[in-house]
């Protein structure tokens, strides 16, 4: 007879392989593929999940315009060599209104979480319902959605869910802009313009500069594109997730850019650079 005492030891006994998971809502680029690949290199077992979760979206037109590239997603999961893929219905995921709610106030009151009223209520209630679900070792979200990796990293901890979050770097493009499922909407011009945002941005951080110069400086950079401007850019500390009074290790630039049919989002350390 074997005798345990905590989870992971469970854990241990019960699964001869370890599971890695990678939640996604779909319209796959590099950025998941990188998830993928480290979630390949680190398990014997590579869970993808596709599922465009309505309860994050506070503006139906948002959800309703999302990109679905459902065929070419599968093509890309299959090369990399995923396991298996978790495409589950609205309907079997929400089979009744959920009456319990699972939020962090700390971060609902600040940067993405007082922009989207709710939306990161929906985050946390899906991807508590998706680690229930497949019960992964470890599971895999990129730092561009920096404030969502926190919530689910404190999730998991406090909730006692037994997964591993594995943060993993942003991937950008050449100029610089981090890759996302929304940049299919992006007009030529748009993308022209964010281009020159982005080069202006590394030039400016080449040069140290204290916080209000700097976001002085990044706020006139996007100043001069023609229908962008910034619904918050800040410099906080990454523990407290409040401002931050000096550029050091402990601080991240965070910041979203409104255009007319979708937002960037993006944050980066300021001492590491782009
Ligand atoms: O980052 C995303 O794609 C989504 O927020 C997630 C984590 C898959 C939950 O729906």
């Amino acid at each position: 007879m074997e005798v345990f005492h905590t989870i992971a030891d469970y854990k241990n006994l019960k699964l001869p392989v370890s599971i890695g998971f990678v939640p996604t809502m779909g319209a796959l680029h590099t950025g998941h593929a990188s998830l993928v690949q480290r979630s390949l290199n680190e398990n014997e077992t590579t869970i993808a999940s596709i599922f465009v979760n309505p309860t994050q979206f506070n503006e139906k037109k948002d959800f309703d315009s999302y990109p679905n590239t459902l065929e070419q997603d599968l093509k890309l999961l299959k090369n990399l060599g995923v396991d298996l893929v978790y495409i589950p219905d609205v309907s079997d995921m929400y089979v009744l209104e959920p009456q319990i709610h699972v939020q962090h106030p700390m971060m609902n009151n600040v940067l993405e979480g007082k922009c989207r009223p709710g939306h990161f209520d929906g985050v946390a209630l899906v991807v508590t319902k998706l680690l229930n679900r497949i019960k992964p070792d470890r599971a895999y979200f990129g730092k561009k959605d920096y404030q969502q990796l926190k919530i689910i990293t404190d999730l998991s901890r406090d909730l006692d869910l037994g997964v591993e979050i594995v943060g993993c770097p942003t991937v950008r493009e050449s100029s610089g802009l981090p890759l996302s499922s929304r940049n299919l909407l992006l007009e030529a011009g748009q993308r022209a313009e964010l281009e020159v945002f982005y080069d202006g941005l590394k030039k400016g951080l080449d040069h140290e500069l204290e916080i209000n110069d700097l976001i002085y400086e990044i706020n006139a950079l996007l100043a001069s594109t023609v229908d962008m401007y910034f619904e918050y850019l800040e410099i906080l500390e990454t523990t407290t997730f409040l401002p931050s009074e000096r550029i050091d290790e402990g601080c991240r630039i965070f910041f979203a850019i409104k255009l007319p049919q979708l937002r960037i989002i993006d944050n980066f350390s300021v001492t590491k650079k782009l």
